[in-house]
């Protein structure tokens, strides 16, 4: 079996197997979406009402906002994998509760260990805290972060700020920007290190 058809098993068991209470609320599961094999996996919060929709992850304005950064680093859609840590929209995309957090995650680990990426993408706090709780996005924003978890092939993480927040604030946006013109440099690096 392929990775795609692994990811795609993964998605089915978790789609009916998923005890997110969120499930009760939303109108389907949104799960990850993009190349088994990326080198990059971005990881954001939860899907918001476009996503909800579609069943697709970051196609409403953040996501046109994410494509457009993607574009500047030659990157495209096709060639990274994007998912959230909670695979259901929370009510008026309020910001998700712990519990459904932790009724997502297994989901979460099972896709990043089919992919295996080089380098995990947080894209805000909520999926930075996920795996970094201790660490305030403020702060750690465009920096690279160096961890092995347990059962992880991935040790590599970036945080960004969310696009969404970024959206409409210049400055931010600016930051964002600038953050996501590092990628590149961070996968030298990270390769670097591997040889
Ligand atoms: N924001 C997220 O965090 N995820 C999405 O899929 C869309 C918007």
């Amino acid at each position: 079996m392929d990775k795609t058809e692994k990811l795609q098993n993964v998605h089915t068991k978790w789609t009916s197997k998923c005890e997110c209470e969120l499930k009760k609320t939303a109108t389907q599961a949104v799960p990850g979406f993009g190349s088994a094999s990326a080198e990059i996996v971005f990881i954001g919060e939860a899907p918001g009402k476009k996503e909800d929709e579609l069943g697709r992850p970051f196609v409403g304005a953040a996501g046109k906002f994410l494509d457009e950064m993607l574009a500047e680093i030659n990157l495209k859609r096709e060639d990274i994998y994007i998912t959230n840590i909670v695979k259901y929209r929370p009510p008026n995309n309020r910001d998700p509760l712990p519990e459904e957090k932790s009724a997502c995650r297994p989901w979460l680990l099972e896709e990043l260990k089919i992919i295996s990426p080089k380098l995990i993408i947080f894209l805000g706090r909520h999926a930075m805290n996920n795996f970094f709780p201790e660490l305030q996005i403020g702060q750690a924003h465009g920096k690279m972060l160096v961890k092995p978890f347990k059962g992880m092939a991935t040790k590599y993480f970036f945080p960004l700020y969310h696009p969404a927040a970024a959206l409409y604030d210049g400055s931010m946006r600016e930051i964002l920007m600038a953050d996501f013109k590092k990628i590149p440099k961070v996968l030298r690096e990270i390769a670097k290190r591997e040889n």
